[in-house]
């Protein structure tokens, strides 16, 4: 994915000096901006989604909207007919369907969904809601009955599957809020048997995210099938899909190779034989497409040197990408020119926060003022996650194209854009 040649720094092959210049030249004259942004490639988004429909011929894919958002990269996943979009809002449904995502390609999860988003979702048809509880079960029934509709619903369960994963990433353990336990599970299977206004279409547990071994997944789909077995007894009718969830992992860390690092060759040898023949099998993956397709460039803007250490104070900070910060998540930090030398650094950003910090004690080669650094594998949860913290402006993103051109996917947030619904 990284790579040098002649001491400067390649993304999947071309040039980051040369991008970096022709979008420091764009953005100055299209937006009069020239701060840090987000920089995609197009192109890495399809070998994504090919790399996913080859190495699991015949499963689904419901791309995570939350991992990355951005419209154009929505609607290039939504050119592909094997991949839908799983939303966990009502703002992300709105997006997905923007981009172009028919509504039966959408599926609705998340815990806490108001009585506004069930009715929006409902109204849409989207092929199902990932149902989180027994209330929220009672809702949706109730809220489809008033309209005279069946609502399509699936359990989301909780597999009490352990995986080794960051604490805060981990999602489907029994303790924690996400899904429906045992004892809810047969109280929503009384609920489905007498409601006409619910149809069960599916079932689905998302164990985490992070993920690097097949097992876990192979435990989950065993699970989801004794349930959908124990259902098809209790209302004589098969599911219709199993959803695995997300999770995918990506390795930080390792910046050659094409950033697969997930055994999907034993899973697919495995998973198959633990479902029923015709279950139509999904995935959420968010990650796994979405980090590789995007850098955040920034530059350094200051150096101090402290005893043993630089502190590198650059232009992009936390309010951009919180990963490093909140799941002391690591980052590659690319400088775009290797100079001679090294040291160890602190890369930090403007923010009035001591979190707010990339990499602590990192060893790069040596940075001079100015000097952009790339930060790797950006794409996911990175300016999903951002915010206007400090006061600053969400970053423009740009997109390259396949043909090498280059196009503003998101323009650089103005002063007057942050306070326009601030009275
Ligand atoms: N499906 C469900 C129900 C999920 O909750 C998630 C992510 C996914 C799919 C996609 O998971 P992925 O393939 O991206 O691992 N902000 C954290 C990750 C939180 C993941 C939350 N759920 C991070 O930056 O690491």
């Amino acid at each position: 994915m990284f790579d040098y040649e002649k001491n400067k720094l390649l993304w999947n092959g071309l040039s980051v000096e040369t991008l970096t210049h022709d979008v420091t030249h764009l953005l100055k004259s299209a937006h009069s901006y020239s701060g840090p942004f987000w920089l995609y490639q197009e192109s890495i988004l399809h070998d994504r989604v090919r790399l996913l429909e080859a190495e699991l011929p015949g499963f689904h894919f419901y791309y995570s909207v939350k991992s990355q958002s951005n419209l154009t990269i929505l609607s290039k996943m939504a050119e592909y007919a094997r991949v839908g979009a799983d939303v966990v809002s009502g703002g992300e449904l709105f997006r997905a369907l923007k981009a172009g995502f028919s509504a039966e390609r959408i599926v609705f999860a998340g815990v806490g969904k108001s009585e506004e988003e069930i009715q929006a979702a409902l109204q849409a048809k989207i092929r199902s809601f990932h149902v989180e509880s027994i209330s929220e079960l009672r809702d949706i029934a109730r809220l489809a009955a008033l309209q005279n509709l069946v609502a399509p619903v699936s359990l989301r369960l909780n597999p009490d599957v352990e995986v080794d994963t960051h604490k805060h990433i981990t999602t489907g353990k029994e303790e924690n809020k996400f899904g429906l336990s045992d004892a809810d599970f047969s109280e929503a299977t009384k609920i489905l048997k007498s409601t006409p206004s619910l149809a069960l279409v599916g079932l689905q547990a998302h164990i985490g995210s992070q993920i690097f071994a097949h097992e876990p997944y192979v435990e989950t789909a065993r699970y989801l099938q004794k349930k959908a077995d124990i259902l098809r007894a209790a209302l004589g009718k098969p599911v219709e899909y199993l959803s695995l969830g997300g999770g995918f992992g990506i390795d930080y860390k390792r910046t050659e190779g094409n950033a697969v690092d997930f055994p999907f060759a034993a899973l697919l040898k495995e998973i198959r034989s633990v479902v029923d023949k015709n279950m139509e099998l999904h995935f959420e993956p968010g990650r796994f497409i979405s980090a590789p397709l995007c850098v955040l460039m920034s530059r350094v803007r200051h150096l101090k040197t402290r005893t043993g250490k630089i502190i590198a104070i650059i232009d992009a900070a936390m309010n951009d990408l919180i990963r490093p910060m909140l799941y002391e998540a690591y980052h590659p930090i690319l400088p775009v020119e290797k100079r001679m030398g090294s040291a160890v650094y602190d890369i930090v950003g403007p923010v009035c926060e001591s979190t707010d910090t990339f990499a602590s004690q990192r060893t790069l080669t040596e940075l001079a003022e100015d000097d952009w650094v790339a930060i790797g594998y950006a794409g996911a949860y990175g300016s999903a996650m951002s915010s206007n913290f400090n006061a600053r402006v969400l970053l423009p993103a740009v997109v390259l194209t396949q043909e090498g051109k280059l196009s503003v996917i998101r323009k650089p947030q103005t002063f007057e854009q942050m306070i326009e619904n601030e009275i």
